[in-house]
């Protein structure tokens, strides 16, 4: 199937099931926003700022609680499920879109970007979510969509109603090489060639991602403005930053040269190419570097989608002057699809090495499930906690995705009927769609698990059962204990928060570990990444440590509930150990001497 046919199906699809959720809403309305909140910079010794100590939270709105029983999560269904994200030790939410929306991209195809859609709620739930988030010391994170619109938003309307309108150069048009040939061989990421025929004005338009998603122009001036004023309007309603979506996009050859053709094809059968006129284009920088003044101007925080292939793109994130992302996310760990110490030493050193402050990602609503990813259908659950030991204990900012400290699994759809996400339709069953990562927070074990009353608009997954907020609150053995336990020992002690990292045994295939050490401080993470017990020793003694024994913080080991001899640990398969040291504090005087 055509994939401009099939996206249109799904839109038409999209669109009625929206105008019904939104008739059990009252009207949003625009309102006056709030005034802006003026949030604490420096929060600690090392100059540090609050992003830097907090932990941050995905939430997929469709997703993750449903006030009205209409099958689909919305922002009171948010508001409802604070106390829970502050018990869970939750600083900041990232809400993917819930602006207008066709809902073609599940609201990555935004048509209004200055309101709430009626699925979602209102402007008004959006203010009262806003406010009960400050009560609960939460900050609000807000999914800016840089790159493209969708093609309902009047920008493109107007644009595609005639060759001089007053929009038509806020989008990318161009010529046909031909009769029906495109302008170039660029591709889409989702499918088909990147450019599409609009027979109105006879002129192909640039879309990256699906044809209803036409491509901003970065290069007018005018876009540059309106979307900073967008984040502006978003900052003066209190939210404390913005998701870049694909910032790696935003600009491509003004010469329209051809990518250069790899050999292969794609899932969708299109040939493989190096996107070398597409991706990554330096003008992009500046883009961010404007986006980065204003930020600064309300203390707000940017986080981009940084698809970085090595550690200099990383860094150029940042920006030469630390002028551009405070966090681009690092995806290097969602790459590392099993269980390897040496894969993740040499991600860690790298990110670790860079300009900037590190953010560890390990899933997200593109990806697929970290509790499947990792998991070896055994010991899923001791996985999941070895993975949250790992990237909780870094130094760096962690963004969790939801349900990943419950340990919701995979559910890809089994049938190609069931598919709701157009890629899987288009790509299957090769690539069954990003469904499966996107399921029904599992809040109880009853019908739904309690997500909604009504039939929600994916399936939960099948462990919901026994994976769920409320029995997982009731076992001391369970997940998201560990991941609540954790995540209380991050915010408070010392070294977590501000220690170096120094990676220890870094020649152990099977265990992994290291130490994150501050001033006469240090905590020592222990993890077993094997299947088979492992013994593992320390001589800390380079590092200012001389004791034997580190008093338990945290671990999955009952036997080393409150101490571990550190000359020889013994490890069962898939465990825990973080533990503490102190120097003695004569050493620590003869040191300073
Ligand atoms: C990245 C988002 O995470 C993804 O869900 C979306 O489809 C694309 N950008 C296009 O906006």
């Amino acid at each position: 199937m055509r994939p401009s046919v099939l996206v249109i199906f799904f839109s038409a699809m999209l669109c009625l099931s929206s105008a019904l959720a939104a008739q059990s809403k009252p009207p949003t309305t625009k309102s006056k926003p709030p005034a802006a909140q003026a949030k604490s910079t420096v929060v600690d010794a090392e100059g540090h700022q609050w992003w830097q100590h907090a932990v941050f939270y995905e939430i997929y709105p469709r997703s993750f609680a449903d006030s009205n029983n209409d099958g689909i999560g919305d922002l009171p269904g948010i508001s409802s499920k604070l106390d829970y994200l502050k018990w869970l030790g939750v600083d900041a939410i990232w809400i993917t879109p819930c602006y207008p929306s066709p809902q073609v991209d599940f609201g990555y195809d935004v048509s209004d970007y200055e309101n709430i859609d009626p699925m979602y709620g209102t402007l008004s739930d959006f203010d009262q979510l806003e406010s009960d988030a400050q009560e609960h010391g939460i900050h609000i994170i807000m999914d800016l969509v840089v790159n493209h619109t969708s093609d309902q938003h009047k920008w493109f309307i107007d644009s595609r109603s005639s060759r001089t309108s007053k929009h038509r150069d806020w989008y990318i048009w161009h010529d046909g090489k031909g009769p029906g040939q495109p302008p170039n061989n660029w591709i889409s990421v989702f499918g088909g060639s990147s450019w599409q025929f609009d027979p109105r004005t006879n002129q192909y338009y640039y879309h990256r991602y699906y044809p209803q998603q036409p491509d901003l122009n970065w290069r007018n001036p005018a876009v540059k403005d309106a979307m900073f004023d967008v984040s502006r309007w978003w900052y003066d309603r209190g939210v404390a930053g913005f998701r870049l979506d694909a910032v790696d996009t935003l600009f491509e050859d003004p010469e329209l040269r051809d990518n250069p053709v790899l050999p292969g094809t794609n899932v969708y059968g299109d040939p493989n190419e190096e996107n070398k006129y597409t991706l990554n284009l330096p003008e992009l920088h500046d883009v961010l570097k404007g986006l980065r003044k204003i930020a600064d101007k309300y203390d707000a925080v940017l986080i981009g989608e940084t698809w970085t292939r090595n550690l200099d793109q990383l860094n150029r994130y940042y920006g030469q002057n630390g002028d551009e992302l405070q966090m681009p996310m690092d995806f290097l760990f969602t790459k590392v699809n099993k269980l390897s110490p040496s894969e993740f030493r040499n991600q860690i050193a790298a990110v670790n090495s860079a300009s900037g402050w590190p953010v560890y990602v390990i899933g997200n609503h593109d990806i697929e499930r970290s509790y499947t990813r990792y998991g070896d259908s055994k010991h899923n659950d001791a996985i999941a906690k070895v993975i949250a030991g790992l990237y909780l204990t870094l130094r760096g900012t962690p963004i969790l995705y939801y349900g990943e400290e419950i340990g919701i699994e995979q559910n890809d759809p089994q049938f190609k009927k069931d598919v709701k996400d157009p890629i899987g339709k288009l790509g299957w069953p090769n690539e069954k769609g990003r469904d499966g990562e996107r399921t029904p927070m599992q809040w109880d074990d009853t019908l739904n698990a309690g997500f909604s009353r009504t039939r929600p608009w994916l399936p939960v997954s099948g462990n919901y059962r026994t994976h769920n907020v409320l029995s997982e609150q009731k076992d001391s053995n369970s997940i998201l204990l560990f991941y609540q336990q954790l995540l209380s020992l991050r915010h408070t002690n010392e070294a977590l928060l501000d220690g170096d990292y120094v990676a220890l045994n870094e020649d152990d295939a099977n265990v992994m570990s290291y130490l994150r050490r501050y001033k006469d401080k240090a905590v020592l993470v222990v993890l077993n990444m094997s299947a088979e017990p492992q013994k593992a020793g320390f001589n800390l003694a380079p590092q200012g440590f001389s004791a034997s024994a580190a008093t338990t913080l945290l671990t999955t080991m009952p036997e080393l509930q409150s101490s571990a001899n550190l000359s020889q640990m013994t490890l069962a398969p898939f465990t825990v150990y973080i533990g503490e040291l102190t120097r003695a504090a004569t050493q620590a005087r003869a040191e300073n001497r």
